[in-house]
């Protein structure tokens, strides 16, 4: 594996997830992270990332020094070259020669780190500060017109950089040299492959769980399914999924739910868990979006953990809680400041503490898309795997302020047309994301000869690759109209409908 150090680039993500497109493993981790750590995960390279701050500022990301000493090979991007270069006694100037953008790259030589490049290729700069200056051993390889030090090498002490950033794709060589590093180099194994994958986990889920059982709540999202499915094919019967209805869900999504688990995965113990009058109860009144997912979330622990309980008491070899989590789900602790501000409450189960059950979560090594191709080897059908994400709270976050049983059934007739309307146009697939929000005020219109007052529909569709940043769809007139005028038409209570084009950020995909 290919061990990412996150000193705060925007790029670390892209880093690991070039690597394992070269069918290597490769995790990110804390730049603060420990030589016991990193000893545990035996990695074949250590990759240092960029990052925002300056080398000799007070306080910025840093690393054990003794890193570079551990005989593994180590390639420092941007940031992590300045850094190197400060630990070896180097030269790095501050702020004096920013660069950003599309630069030329001029080979002095390729050494290990740049074989098959040309002596000029168009690379990404994005830095304020760089090393002028490094000790005899090691190599200049490439510079730019501003840049003298843009890579270099040593090839004893196994210490690698580059001021530019190979990572993105303004960099048409930077796989390249991410392949020269990896293979070149760290000589890493081509050994990342789904299908493999997909067997190995398989075994290594039946190893863990032994002869116990695993409990599992499942949504009906694609990371649910995919997890309960692998479990499934690893322990049988002895896998015990939950399906809550929190009473926040989609037209028909219940139905649907259950007819995957049950008739199309033929799972033995399947269980839906009807809980929507008790959400629904703790839910009246309350208006504040943080206070929702509170109650949203405590609730669903409480309802699952008695199910658990029950459970328990009829079968009593359940000694496991799968979980679904994704890579993406636990990468915020891999952020070198733990201080970023909370925007949402996520709501995802967390272990209730009266439970002694140990976690199990198959897919927390892999991406979206890694988890919906892991999906189609095991054959999950189209529909789930490429499900629109919808959040754990559900509607409550769709429906501005209070959730009454009116705005539940408003919501859900008119998400439902909007969906409808997008799979048969082809653009469901086209979005990322898609769904109807319902904002509590009410305007005026004119329907046959009387004047309305009515709700608002808000139509929300954006494109994205990771939800960390999202654009709105550049959805056609004509098919907007015609969704709204459904809506309008079909939908008792609602007079008007708006399309949403903000971008996040500064907006989020959700409302609340
Ligand atoms: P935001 O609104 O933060 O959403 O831009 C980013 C992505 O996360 C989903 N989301 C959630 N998913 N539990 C989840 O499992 C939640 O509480 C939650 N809140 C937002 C959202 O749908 C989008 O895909």
């Amino acid at each position: 594996m290919i061990l990412v150090l996150n000193f705060g680039a925007q790029y670390a993500h892209l880093i690991a997830r070039r690597i394992r497109e070269l069918g290597v493993y490769s995790e990110i981790l804390p730049c603060d992270v420990s030589l016991k750590e990193i000893g545990k995960l035996k990695p074949d390279g250590i990759i240092l990332s960029g990052g925002p701050a300056s080398v000799y500022e007070h306080n910025s990301p840093s690393m054990d020094r003794k890193i570079l000493d551990l005989g593994i090979p180590v390639l420092g991007i941007c940031y992590g070259l300045q850094l190197i270069g400060k630990f070896v006694g180097g030269e790095v100037l501050a702020g004096k020669l920013k660069e950003f953008g599309k630069k030329e790259l001029i080979l002095k030589k390729t050494g290990k780190l740049l074989k098959g490049l040309s002596k000029k290729e168009q690379i990404w700069m994005s830095h304020g500060d760089l090393v002028t200056k490094l000790p005899g051993d090691f190599e200049i390889l490439a510079s730019t017109d501003s840049c003298p030090i843009a890579a270099t090498e040593n090839n004893p002490k196994k210490i690698y950089g580059i001021q530019f950033h190979a990572e993105v794709a303004h960099t048409p060589k930077g796989t390249q040299i991410l392949e020269n590093f990896v293979f070149g180099i760290c000589r890493a194994k081509r050994d990342w492959h789904i299908s493999s994958i997909s067997k190995k986990l398989i075994k290594e889920m039946r190893k863990a769980v032994g002869k116990n059982s695993v409990i599992m709540g499942v949504s009906g999202g694609v990371d649910s399914a995919v997890a309960a499915t692998l479990l499934h094919k690893s322990i049988g019967s002895r896998l015990y999924c939950v399906f809550v209805d929190h009473g926040l869900i989609r037209k028909n999504e219940a139905g649907e739910v259950i007819n995957f688990f049950e008739k199309r995965l033929k799972f033995k113990h399947f269980y839906f868990v009807d809980a929507s009058q008790a959400f629904l109860e703790k839910l009246s009144g309350v208006t504040d979006p943080e206070e929702k997912r509170k109650i949203i979330g405590h609730t669903f622990i409480e309802v699952f953990e008695n199910k658990v309980l029950e459970l328990e008491k009829k079968h009593r070899g359940i000694k496991f809680l799968g979980q679904g989590t994704i890579y993406p789900d636990r990468i915020e602790s891999a952020q070198p400041n733990k201080y970023a501000s909370k925007i949402k409450s996520h709501h995802n189960i967390t272990l209730p503490e009266k439970m002694k059950l140990k976690v199990i979560e198959p897919l927390k090594e892999f991406y979206k898309d890694e988890v919906r191709k892991l999906g189609k080897e095991l054959k999950i059908p189209d529909e789930i795997l490429n499900r629109h994400p919808f959040p754990g709270p559900g509607l409550a976050i769709r429906i501005l302020g209070e959730i009454t049983e009116e705005r539940l059934a408003i919501l859900r007739e008119a998400d439902c047309i909007f969906i409808d309307e997008l799979k048969k146009s082809g653009f469901y697939a086209k979005t990322w994301q898609a769904f109807a929000a319902l904002f509590p005020v009410k305007s005026v219109g004119v329907m046959g000869d009387s004047r309305t007052y009515e709700y608002i529909i808000s139509l929300r569709a954006v494109t994205s690759v990771d939800a960390m940043t999202a654009d709105w769809a550049r959805l056609p007139n004509e098919l907007l109209e015609k969704i709204s005028n459904r809506i309008i038409n079909e939908v008792m209570g609602v007079n008007r409908v708006v399309y949403d084009i903000s971008q996040k950020p500064p907006a989020t995909i959700e409302y609340e």
